[in-house]
Order: C-alpha cells, then structure tokens, then sequence
C-alpha cells in the first residue's frame, strides 16, 4: 500500500518538477525540502515527492541563529495572528505586510462545562478553530500555501477539497488578486458551497467522492491546461502542510508556554496531526516549552476510519475505504499521511478511535449546550471521540488535554436538522403559560 501510493507521488512529481526549482526563493527560515523517508534533501519549489524513492517531501529549517528567549519576546511582540509564528514558518520576513487572510490566533477556551460532562480533572481546553477568517483551519494552512505561490511565480490556486479548503483557496486569492478555480465532491453540504462559491472564482463539482476528486487533480496537474496553477494540497503540499504547526504553536502559548498532556485532532488526509507533532517537537528543541511526554490522539467518522482500523488492527498500512459519513469534511477514504498518523499515535501513547454520525451528531450538542460552541461534523468527531477514549480508558481525565473544534458548525447545518423551535406561541402571556415556558 505504501508503494502504490509513492508510486502515484513520483509520477505527479515528475510533471511538476518541470516547473521551476529555485534555490535563491526567500521563503524565511525554510532552508529545503527534505525527503521524509529517506532523508534526501532538494532546493525549495513546487515539487512534492522524493526523486530518489517517491517519499513526500516536507520542508526543512535552518533555526541554528535563533536565542530562546529573544524567540520568544519576538512571537510574543508579534501580530494576534499565525504571523507571529513567522520565524518558524515557510514565509518571507515581511510576511505581514503582504495581502493574506491572516488567520490564526484562535481561542483556547477552557471547557469547564464539557470537562464536569467528561469526568475531566487535570484540564480541558477546546481550541476553537472556527474562528478563522472563513470558519475552518483551511485557512492556517492556505496562508502558507498562498507565499510559496506567490514565491515560485503562480497566478492560479487550485485544490481538490472536502469543503472546507475550497473556501479557504476562494477567499485568499480573492484577498490577494489570484484566479482560483477548485475542485469539490458535487454532493457536499449546501453551506461548504456557498462558503466556497462566494468568493467569485471557480468552483467545480465532480461526479465522485474526495479520492476522485483527488486524482482528477493529480492528471490536472501534469496537462498542459494545469499549467501555471499552484495546486495549495498537492505541488504546494509541502509549504501548505506546514500551516498546521501554528496550532501547536498556539496551544503552547495559550497555556503559557506549555505542554499539553494530551490531544485530540481530526484526521482526514492525516496532514493536520502529523504537523501537530512536528510543531509540537520543534518548540522542545527551541526551548520554548519544557520537555515532557505528551499523548496525540487521532479521530475519526465509523464511515470513513482507514485510520483507525489500521490502528485498532495493529497495521502500518492504511487499507482505503468508500467513505459513508455525515464528517464529510473528514471523508478521505485514501489518506496520504495515515502512516505517519500511526507512527505518531503509537510513538506518542496515544490511539486513534472513530465514532458514529449518531454519537458526531449527540458531541456536537453536547459541545454547543455546554460550552457555546457550535462546532462542524469534524468537531462533533474529535468531542465524541474525546468522550468514547475517556469511556475505554486510553485518555487519562486527570491530565491536560486540549480538543479541536476545526470548523463551523453553520457549514453544517444538516446535521443537527430537526433542531429548532422549543415551541410557536401567540404574542400573549397565556400562551406563553399554556406552553409551559412561564
Ligand atoms: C474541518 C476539518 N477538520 C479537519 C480536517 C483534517 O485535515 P487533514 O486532511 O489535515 O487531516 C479537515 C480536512 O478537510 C477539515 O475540513
Ligand atoms: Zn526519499
């Protein structure tokens, strides 16, 4: 299985290489790409997988000159958004002053409600990504993606979505004067459309579920007619990816500089957790937070878990399935990074478990009446998740664990259908009495 998906990579990665590889691009501290199999080190550009054995490619980081606490007072003097992780991210140095979406900076609200649901003692926290400039993390990671087109020369963005990146890709080359036409499931929410479409570029359904979308894209990205185009998932995977560092960024910071002992993330091609941990890794080598065991916990939908079985079965390999969920966000049935998703779950102590779209729907009640929170069916995944983990025993509720929520629930509105009215009355007290209100 992870032959046949290397052997997908090189092929595309041949066609993009044709693009060009440039040395001199100032992208910050990034100083590479680096091959995460095998080590092999190439100069930065569009390019996503390994010459040497088709393994993804992720960006490497010159961070020798930097002093721990001038870094520190640094970030902290920085803007309220992802920018003030600058020094640590593939962008140029005055990043800030360029046209972007400038997301991030979300609240870690702490969930007292939720944890006296939980049976949580040491901490909950909720890391509420639905406040991003177009309600998802998509933005985080598009921010990034948006530098590295405007640093290798594209003028289209383009991407194969599960919605929420869609709309990410239309508002960032709205805000920074590119063309974007992207690439969705027809059959997705009507609120992840509209999210995606408004922004006024190119919105394509296609026949198909996300892996077909995914590999529409791919022969898109090698023809004459993908020319030009940054694909932010795919030839700017690398730089994209990257964007989800700033989560754990943020969450350290939040907590003042510190640790948490354990998280719970969604996966869906698995990208958002392995860059958790990268994040998580790099602020211990910096010394901005202090050393200490922390446990990542990954989440999935029943209908859509090639993770969570692989993990359940004690696999390295990811077998795909034909997702059947309403965490359509989530709904990658072929997840590129699902086994370094496994390496990290087992390295780190934690564990990847699923839930139904009866318990997705029951968390996101939950998390909305406790906490006022109205999170997306992704968030309904990683708070039903949380809820089953403490329930078999795998996460420990006498330690910190912070859960995330990475969109809005107003894009998903179909979930929670049938939630409504408590009841009509005439514009009257007796009404209102005879209700049963008073
Ligand atoms: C709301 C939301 N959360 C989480 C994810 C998972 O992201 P990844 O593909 O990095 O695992 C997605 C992906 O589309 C998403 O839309
Ligand atoms: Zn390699």
């Amino acid at each position: 299985m992870r032959k046949m998906r290397r052997k997908g990579l090189a092929s595309m990665a041949a066609q993009t290489a044709a693009s060009t590889t440039d040395s001199t691009v100032d992208l910050g501290p990034a100083a590479a790409l680096s091959c995460r199999e095998c080590g092999h080190r190439v100069p930065l550009g569009p390019v996503f997988a390994c010459e040497e054995c088709f393994g993804p490619l992720e960006i490497a980081y010159d961070f020798s000159s930097y002093d721990t606490e001038e870094l520190r007072k640094r970030i902290e003097a920085g803007p309220a958004n992802i920018w003030r992780y600058a020094p640590l991210l593939p962008v140029p140095a005055d990043v800030a002053d360029k046209p972007n979406i400038n997301p991030g900076w979300t609240q870690l609200v702490k969930a007292d409600n939720l944890a006296r649901e939980l049976g949580v003692t040491g901490g909950l926290y909720v890391k509420d990504d639905s406040g991003n400039p177009t309600h998802s993390f998509k933005d985080r990671v598009v921010a990034q993606a948006l530098e590295a087109a405007r640093a290798f020369g594209f003028t289209t963005l383009s991407c194969s979505s599960t919605g929420n990146l869609a709309g990410a890709v239309g508002a960032a080359a709205a805000r920074a004067g590119f063309r974007s036409c992207v690439f969705i499931p027809h059959d997705l929410e009507q609120g992840k459309v509209v999210m995606a479409a408004v922004y006024g570029g190119e919105l394509v359904g296609i026949e198909g579920n996300y892996d077909d979308v995914n590999r529409f894209c791919s022969e898109l990205i090698g023809d004459p007619a993908g020319e030009g185009w940054g694909f932010v998932n795919v030839n700017l995977r690398p730089y994209y990816a990257e964007g989800s560092k700033t989560l754990a960024y943020e969450i350290c910071e939040q907590l003042g500089w510190r640790l948490p002992d354990q998280l719970v993330v969604p996966i869906a091609s698995g990208s958002q957790l392995t860059k958790i941990d990268k994040g998580l890794q790099e602020l211990i080598k910096l010394g901005l937070v202090e050393d200490k065991p922390y446990k990542i916990f990954g989440a999935q939908a029943e209908g859509c878990s090639p993770v969570s079985v692989a993990y359940k079965a004690g696999h390295d390999v990811v077998r795909p399935q034909k997702p059947n969920t309403i965490a359509k966000s989530l709904a990658i049935g072929n997840p590129a990074d699902g086994p370094y998703v496994l390496d990290i779950a087992r390295r780190t102590g934690g564990a990847v478990e699923d839930v139904n779209d009866e318990q997705v729907v029951d968390a996101i009640k939950l998390l909305a009446r406790t906490e006022g929170i109205f999170a997306e069916t992704a968030g309904g995944v990683t708070v039903g998740v949380t809820r089953k983990l403490i329930e078999n025993g795998l996460l420990d509720p006498a330690l910190t664990t912070v859960v995330l929520n990475t969109g809005d629930g107003l894009k998903t509105l179909d979930a929670v259908a049938g939630t409504g009215l408590t009841a009509t009355i005439r514009p009257n007290l007796d009404s209102f009495r005879e209700a049963g209100l008073a």
